[in-house]
């Protein structure tokens, strides 16, 4: 197993490329088993959790090929059976069930488990499901769900943390192939459920109100193979805008979808960093004062859950309080205790964050535990004095492709070490 290693103190400058999104890559992925026909995924980031669902899909009968961004699946499953060994390793594999439904009328896939970001329930899953006609049973840590035919409903899917991606999409996936039109209002609006609507549409599905809160799908007998290229990851792009923030580094972030930023970009310029907005790029000047911001994480278009962890690093070396809070993952501040280890000066006071930022960050030996969580060290490890070493990187390269190569592209001093 690798360590990273990472000498603090340099500035970033220069470009940097972002890569295809992964969450907009899962489901689009578990999308092709609704069709035998070949479909082109272009733009598809090599990362653990993309080659884990390539694995699952091979595991589900699909002839799949994958090379150079590009992943061409065709034939048709054989199974539809999601085994625990590769759900369990990436929760998000359990979006290939509405799939699995809706073309075999039959499914059975493991429970994805919690990880460190909470428990992570599918009940907003099983309750689409059931109201598109699906007897559902649990039983030995997987869900059975079985339908003679799949039938149009009315369902609202909002939860009591708000709409859920992966049960949208799962939905959304089940509804295309049922009979009749389903309403699911309160959907998850993400970009990333947008570009899976994208994609269904592209196969031929029937699909209104894309990238909303109310999705209208009418059923098609059939689907057929599509052409589809992955938008560029706003998360990773957001790592990278906070990365330079931090550093005080003038950079820019190319291939980026400037709308799918704005909350950051809302909440940084408020802290005080500037920016230059290009076609597809985004300069960001990092100021050498930071005055504190607070934040709120909420469902798209709010502040993200997933850069929650890396805004928080910012905020333990910019002076002042902040106070940061996640509407969406209540208990996702595993981070704090890593952070604290390298200097910073963070509590959790009755469910949020209060982050009194210090001068200095110490590079020190830190273990990387989820992957936000791990991208919020390395941005910690980029500012503290001196070295710092993230153990178990195998979290961070679940979802940031080559990441220290393009780090070191532009001027950190960042390398893999065996452990
Ligand atoms: C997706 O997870 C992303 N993963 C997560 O990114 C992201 O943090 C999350 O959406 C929120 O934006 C992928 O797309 C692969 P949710 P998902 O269902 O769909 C609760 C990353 O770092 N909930 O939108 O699993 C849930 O507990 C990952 O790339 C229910 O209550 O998240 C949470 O509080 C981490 N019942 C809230 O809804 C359910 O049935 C939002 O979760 C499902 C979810």
């Amino acid at each position: 197993m690798d360590k990273l290693v990472i000498k603090g103190g340099k500035k970033l400058f220069g470009d940097i490329k972002v890569s295809g999104s992964k969450n907009s890559t899962l489901p689009i992925l578990a999308a092709t088993l609704l069709t035998d026909d070949k479909c082109v995924i272009r733009n598809v980031p090599k990362l653990r959790d993309t080659l884990t669902m390539i694995k699952l899909l091979r595991s589900l009968g699909k002839t799949v090929e994958y090379n150079n961004h590009t992943a061409i699946i065709s034939g048709a499953a054989n199974s539809s059976t999601a085994e625990y060994k590769l759900v369990s390793t990436m929760r998000g594999s359990f979006c290939v069930m509405g799939p699995l439904l809706s073309k075999f009328r039959h499914a059975k896939v493991s429970l994805p488990g919690g990880c460190v970001i909470g428990i992570r329930p599918v009940d907003l899953h099983i309750k689409g499901f059931k109201a598109l006609g699906a007897a559902i049973e649990v039983e030995a840590g997987y869900v059975i769900a079985k339908a003679r035919q799949l039938k149009g409903n009315l369902i609202y899917l909002g939860g009591i943390f708000g709409p859920s991606v992966l049960a949208t999409g799962n939905v959304m996936m089940a509804a295309s192939l049922a009979l009749g039109e389903t309403i699911i209002e309160s959907a998850a609006c993400e970009p990333e459920v947008e570009e899976l609507s994208e994609f269904l549409i592209k196969m031929g599905a029937h699909i209104e109100g894309k990238g909303t809160t109310r999705l209208v799908v009418r059923g098609v007998k059939r689907l057929h193979g599509a052409d589809y290229t992955i938008g560029p990851d706003r998360i990773e792009a957001g790592t990278f805008v906070l990365m330079a923030a931090a550093t005080q580094s003038t950079l820019t972030i190319r291939n980026i979808k400037y709308a799918q930023l704005l909350v950051l970009v809302d909440r940084l310029e408020e802290a005080g960093v500037r920016f230059k907005k290009g076609k597809d790029s985004l300069t960001v000047i990092g100021p050498k004062k930071l005055k504190p911001v607070s934040v709120t994480t909420y469902p798209y278009p709010g502040f993200p859950t997933d850069l929650q962890a890396q805004f928080m690093a910012l905020m333990a070396i910019t002076p002042g309080v902040s106070v940061i809070n996640d509407k969406v993952f209540p208990d996702r501040f595993i981070h704090i205790a890593e952070l604290n280890r390298m200097g910073a000066n963070i509590r959790r006071d009755s469910g949020v964050a209060v982050v009194e930022g210090v001068k200095t960050l110490f590079g020190a030996p830190v273990m990387a535990s989820d992957l936000r969580a791990s991208a919020a060290l390395v941005l910690a490890g980029l500012v503290a004095k001196g070295k710092t070493e993230i153990h178990r990187i195998y979290h961070l390269e679940r979802g940031y492709e080559d990441l220290e190569q393009k780090l070191k592209k532009v001027g950190a001093v960042i390398y893999r070490e065996k452990e």
